[in-house]
């Protein structure tokens, strides 16, 4: 793994907010304030980065140069459906950016692929940089296509938000796009043997939306 390239929050409060988020008693409600909540937290640590406009303004007292963040300059792309409960949370940080959706599920009968069935995106995309969000970083196979999609539209800058990432899937992402900085509420241990997250906390999709 380039560690250079992989952020991953450290942090108590995190750590708590992980703890019940994992936890299977957890309900609907609370499970998606908590994915809201944490996507707040990464979107932040990840515009750290972030470069700002000099601009002048007057306090009551005297007049000061001010710093702005063209938010124009960002796009988030949630992948659906998991990833949509990211985007309250983001959107907390970056309230102007522009939204673009990406459709995936994985093929849960055919090797865990994921199969695309949706895709659009901001008109001018290729000058923003993207915030890509998805709350699981499995295997990495939808990561790593929609990361594809995007470069084929001309995207030249982007990074990547989950909750959880496995090793496995940081690798395969890691491999195939090493431009993309990628920042992680937690790395957990390894995949099961159907390509769920240990520990982890389960289907994030079925969580946020209470299907199952
Ligand atoms: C989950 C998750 C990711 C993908 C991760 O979505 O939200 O998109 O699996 O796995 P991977 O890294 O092995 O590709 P899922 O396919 O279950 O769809 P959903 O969001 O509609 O539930
Ligand atoms: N998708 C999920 O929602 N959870 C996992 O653990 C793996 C893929």
């Amino acid at each position: 793994m380039n560690k250079l390239q992989v952020f991953e929050l450290n942090h108590p409060l995190i750590e708590h907010k992980l703890g019940i988020l994992r936890n299977k008693k957890t309900g609907t409600k609370e499970f998606r304030e908590l994915i809201e909540e944490i996507s707040m937290f990464l979107c932040y640590t990840a515009m750290n980065d972030a470069k700002l406009e000099d601009y002048e303004i007057s306090t009551p007292l005297c007049k000061m140069n001010a710093k702005k963040l063209n938010e124009d300059n960002y796009a988030f792309v949630p992948i659906l459906r998991a990833g949509m409960g990211m985007l309250n949370g983001v959107i907390n940080v970056i309230p102007n950016a522009e939204i673009g959706h990406i459709g995936m599920y994985r093929d849960e009968t055919n090797n865990h692929k994921p199969v695309n069935y949706f895709f659009k995106v901001p008109k001018n995309i290729e000058n923003k940089e993207v915030i890509l969000l998805d709350p699981m970083l499995a295997t990495g196979g939808s990561a790593v296509d929609a990361i594809d999609l995007l470069k084929g539209k001309g995207v030249k800058s982007i990074k990547f938000l989950c909750i959880i990432a496995a090793p496995e899937g940081l690798k395969n992402v890691q491999q195939k796009h090493p431009d993309v900085k990628i920042y992680c509420a937690k790395i957990d241990e390894k995949l099961n043997e159907d390509a769920y997250i240990l520990p982890g906390l389960g289907d994030a999709g079925d969580r946020i939306y209470g299907t199952k």
